[in-house]
């Protein structure tokens, strides 16, 4: 069923009768557009995302420690343009998603799967997490198949280990390597993860008012903020705290 390359247009190669049909606001406020795409365009990255974890999980397997470094900068470019997107919500009055928040029923942000997928792929996987998860029925494929792997911060300390190299060692030498930069770009993604949190929990507040409690039954941006702290590479954050004389 392949269409002829000749035929291809940027309408078809993109598939644009599809993807613009698929905005469709429920009620008849002007702002609920704006509200759909953002989170349809954070979705699509969230594929993305998922799609360079599953490159970057072969890359660690296969001990390819450049391969690794270059997929983690895509990585973080794309986390950038999530949060960044989230600014555009930041012009949505409270008085506007009021009239049409209705419309949302009980949908949530904190049942998007590709979010939990990318959450439990990176090392999110303790018991709470997990029972949240089941809440809802069977786990998704997408996210199993996360589960059925390592987390990223094993994936990397196997990565030293190959090479019988100590994480501390890294952050000893006069001179910066592969691995040492592959640390910190894990430790980037983290960062950047935070502060899509920190956003997204801003942006809540401006627009829910701090006390609001979200279509998903939590207590909002009080429950969010307290997501902030949560953290993927443990290891990659104690080990500056050896240089301190307060080591874990
Ligand atoms: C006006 C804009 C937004 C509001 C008022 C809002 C509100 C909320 C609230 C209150 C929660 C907590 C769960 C609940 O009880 O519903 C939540 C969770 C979440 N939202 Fe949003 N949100 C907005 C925009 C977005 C956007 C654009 C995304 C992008 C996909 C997003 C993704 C998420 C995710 C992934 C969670 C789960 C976070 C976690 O449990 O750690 N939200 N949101």
């Amino acid at each position: 069923m392949s269409e002829d390359a000749a035929d291809v247009t940027y309408g078809s190669y993109l598939a644009l009768d599809k993807l613009l049909e698929l905005q469709r606001p429920r009620s008849a406020h002007a702002d609920e557009l704006l509200f759909i795409i953002v989170h349809q365009a954070s979705e699509l990255w969230f594929k993305e995302i998922l799609h360079e974890v599953d490159l970057l999980v072969a890359a660690f397997v296969d001990h390819e420690a450049e391969f690794a470094l270059f997929r983690m900068g895509r990585i973080n470019a794309l986390m950038r343009i999530v949060s960044a997107q989230l600014s555009a919500l930041e012009t949505l009055p409270p008085q506007h998603f009021a009239e049409f928040r209705q419309h949302l029923g009980s949908s949530s942000g904190s049942q998007s799967v590709q979010f939990r997928a990318i959450e439990a792929a990176s090392g999110l996987r303790e018991p709470h997490f997990m029972n949240v998860l089941q809440e809802h029925g069977p786990i998704p494929a997408v996210i199993q198949r996360a589960l059925d792997r390592p987390p990223l911060q094993d994936l990397y300390l196997d990565l030293l280990r190959a090479q019988s190299i100590e994480l501390e060692q890294l952050y000893m030498g006069e001179r910066p390597t592969t691995l040492f930069f592959l640390a910190e770009a894990l430790l980037e993604y983290e960062q950047q993860f935070g502060q899509w949190r920190f956003k997204h929990v801003q942006l809540v507040e401006r627009v829910l008012g701090p006390l609001t409690g979200g279509t998903g039954g939590t207590l909002g941006a009080k429950y969010l903020a307290r997501t902030i702290d949560q953290k993927f590479f443990p290891a990659l954050w104690a080990v500056r705290a050896k240089f301190y004389g307060s080591g874990a």
